[in-house]
């Protein structure tokens, strides 16, 4: 059997494939115009930095991370989420020692060792954002406010934002601790009871029927909340309605990494089945402290390219995209002297900012006019012997059929008059 891409991976191919940059453009456009600068991070990072950031008991750091031994023997791993990579490059070249908050954005593969289904992948795409080095509940809004931009920049309707805060390092503990104590109440199996100790918000997230039942009293953060997180989560709701952005408070969001504090977040789309949130984020206040860092509050969030696609052809916003305009003009050369011409006039077309293709492969002029209707071009310039001895080329409208003869010389600027 011939090769296949791994499990839980998948190709984009031309013409989608097109789209999916357009829309991780999209989603990066609000960021760069709110001064995010761009960064690029390895793709592997030091296994640890991914243990101690995103924490050990997570499913991302016990189950799901591709971890492998270089030639060296040092432990790496291939990024699952962008977040701690960013904090290691900040602190690394002491970004923070300049003007905060330090505002970057990314965009690049993830890869988590998932069970495979539609939406779920081993290796995905997130756009992503970091506001790094100052506690403002107007960062945290800015960040939502440009993430929903996002969404609505690719017309998308049924994006809905879901929020929460988990308190912080003063009110958490005494919430944690009253939530242990209903959680050890319960009729739970073997493995959630030992969640309950290691990591009890996670089992408010478990999505079986028999555990959600006996949830619907559990203590909910937002009633442990100290005065200061109460007031910094009053102030971001206050913000987001004042530009008009809808939420809805979703007191038992908790996100699946351990370094949230204060604001949590999620994008979730209802046309997705089970793998809904096409984006998520929060404040972590703690986790430059944890890469042994100074303090560092930050807020950010990442949003799935490949779910916001899905959730677009949910929303029938693909259209038809089997027949794309590859090219404005197409070369169909006849003979070998004619084929070197059009090369050379292709090469000059492409210069002048004209997109252009031409047939390769020795065609006949039966299909290298078929490759002109395939390429979705306009106009194919067909350039036989005799027009080359007259320095001249036939321009055919593919729209019309009308056929005109133009001098050589000339082509280029014809063609860029009629192409605008
Ligand atoms: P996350 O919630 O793990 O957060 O991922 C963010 C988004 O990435 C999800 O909402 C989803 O759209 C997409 N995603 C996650 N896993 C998969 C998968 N297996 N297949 C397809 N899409 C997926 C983070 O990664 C945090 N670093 C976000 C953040 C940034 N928090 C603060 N700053």
């Amino acid at each position: 059997m011939s090769f296949q891409a791994p499990k839980g991976t998948f190709d984009w191919l031309p013409p989608r494939s097109e789209r999916v940059l357009a829309v991780r453009e999209a989603l990066a456009a609000p960021l760069r115009r709110a001064g995010y600068g761009y960064i690029e991070t390895p793709v592997f990072e030091d296994t640890q930095l991914f243990a101690r950031g995103v924490g050990e008991s997570t499913d991302i750091v016990s189950k799901e991370m591709y971890t492998f031994p270089d030639k060296a023997g040092r432990s790496l791993t291939l990024r699952p989420e962008g977040t701690a990579p960013v904090v290691r490059a900040v602190l690394q070249h002491n970004l923070h020692n300049g003007q905060l908050p330090v505002k970057v954005w990314y965009s690049g593969s993830q890869f988590r060792y998932e069970r495979s289904q539609k939406g779920r992948y081993r290796h995905f795409w997130q756009v992503g954002a970091e506001a790094l080095g100052a506690e403002d509940p107007a960062l945290d809004a800015e960040l939502i406010v440009l993430g929903a931009r996002g969404f609505a920049s690719l017309d998308l309707k049924q994006v809905r934002l879901l929020l929460n805060s988990l308190g912080d390092k003063n009110c958490r503990p005494a919430y944690r601790a009253a939530l242990q104590e209903f959680l050890r109440g319960l009729d739970l199996d073997d493995d959630t009871r030992a969640r309950i100790e290691i990591n009890p918000l996670r089992v408010l997230d478990d999505k079986r029927p028999e555990v959600q039942a006996q949830l619907a009293g559990a203590p909910l953060v937002v009633d442990h909340l100290c005065a200061d997180c109460r007031a910094y989560h009053e102030e971001v709701r206050a913000l987001l309605t004042a530009s008009g952005v809808t939420f809805e408070d979703d007191p038992r969001l908790v996100r699946g990494l351990d370094y949230y504090t204060r604001t949590t977040f999620e994008f979730v789309h209802d046309g997705l089945g089970s793998q809904s949130a096409v984006g998520g984020g929060g404040r972590y206040d703690g986790l430059s402290e944890m890469l042994d860092g100074p303090p560092l509050p930050s807020v950010g969030w990442a949003l799935g390219v490949d779910r916001t696609f899905l959730a677009m052809e949910a929303e029938g916003l693909l259209g038809d995209d089997t027949a794309p305009r590859r090219v404005q003009v197409y070369g169909v050369p006849l003979g070998d002297d004619a084929r070197r011409r059009m090369f050379l006039l292709v090469d000059e077309l492409r210069e002048a900012g004209v997109s252009a293709d031409l047939a390769f492969g020795g065609k006949g002029l039966k299909g290298a006019m078929k490759g002109a209707d395939r390429s979705g071009a306009r106009f194919a310039l067909i350039l036989g012997e005799r027009d080359l001895a007259a320095e001249a080329v036939q321009v055919k409208d593919l729209a019309t059929a009308e056929q005109t003869e133009v001098p050589l010389a000339q082509v280029v600027d014809v063609l860029k008059e009629k192409v605008q």
